[in-house]
């Protein structure tokens, strides 16, 4: 059995499934597929082009874990690179540490020779002067205002789609999880979600199975959602049991009021996904899939918010 999944965003998952067909190990795979969608300009909430945080830096994120030996490795708040997905691999292949953030993360990666690039497209340049102008704020003196008011404005448009999240499972058997982002628009400076953070974004264990989110990374981060959805695995649940029993976690927590999308795959070729979208019950939501049979989607299960 081999297996992609991931949110339902252009050619990411066919190219990494055609990579996997190719006999590229499961995390190589998604490795290509989620550097294609960086490379889009046209997503914004993802690399190229990616909304920038509310100082008009673009700040990216993302995380990868081979679920053989659990090992793992991220970025945050990456300036001016490309690809954080591979930066991130890089950091697990190439360090003793799992997570590097902003100043030593852009070190690292002009250290290992990663593609250079200029984030903010003149399209998200001029969303942010719109959402400073909707703000009230002059971003002439942004460094001597205070942005702590500001940054409850700063809902992402493209949420709840937002964050690129791959799962793989090889022929080999192996399992991988792979994610990247841009994050939250406008968000405060030097702020993390949950996508380079590994048991609450993403999580992989060849054992059981994968899981990874994307919407709110707060809410995944206050749960340890992607952990929990493999951990309910390992206690015998089906994978659509798992992800509506994290996602029951993410419902208890008091005056929850956030999106959120959570991806699964278990060791049997299953897979599953599930949503909480508060007051945006008509959204529909879907999950790529490519497996050993054709190419097919699987519709969310839609789980209302309390
Ligand atoms: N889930 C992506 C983020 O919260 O940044």
């Amino acid at each position: 059995m081999i297996l992609v999944a991931g949110d339902d965003k252009d050619s990411g998952t066919a190219l990494a499934w055609a990579t996997l067909c190719a006999g590229a190990p499961a995390l190589d795979a998604i490795e290509q597929g989620v550097r294609a969608v960086e490379a889009n300009a046209e997503d914004h909430s993802v690399g190229l082009g990616g909304y920038p945080n509310a100082l008009g830096v673009v700040e990216l994120d993302a995380g990868v874990m081979d679920g053989r030996t659990r090992a793992s490795g991220a970025v945050g708040g990456l300036r001016g690179f490309a690809h954080p997905v591979s930066v991130a691999y890089a950091v697990m292949r190439r360090l003793p540490h799992v997570l590097l953030i902003g100043e030593g993360a852009a070190r690292f990666a002009a250290e290992i020779g990663a593609e250079r690039a200029d984030l903010l497209t003149d399209t998200t340049r001029t969303a942010w002067g719109a959402w400073c102008a909707g703000q009230g704020l002059d971003r002439a003196v942004l460094d001597r205002v205070s942005l702590v008011e500001a940054v409850w404005g700063g809902h992402d448009p493209q949420r709840p789609g937002g964050t690129t999240v791959y799962l793989a499972q090889d022929a080999a058997g192996d399992i991988a999880a792979a994610t990247s982002t841009s994050g939250w628009a406008w968000k405060y400076p030097g702020r993390l979600g949950d996508t380079p953070v590994a048991g609450a974004g993403f999580y992989a264990d060849n054992r059981y199975g994968a899981a990874a989110c994307t919407g709110m990374g707060e809410l995944a981060i206050r749960t340890g959602l992607a952990r929990s959805a493999v951990l309910y695995m390992k206690m015998g649940m089906p994978v659509i049991e798992a992800v509506d029993e994290a996602l029951g976690d993410v419902q208890s927590l008091p005056g929850v009021a956030g999106d959120i999308t959570l991806y699964a795959i278990d060791a049997q070729g299953g897979y599953a996904v599930a949503a909480i979208w508060a007051g945006e019950r008509s959204v529909e939501y879907t999950m790529a899939v490519h497996g050993d049979e054709a190419p097919t989607r699987c519709a969310a299960r839609r789980v209302l918010a309390k």
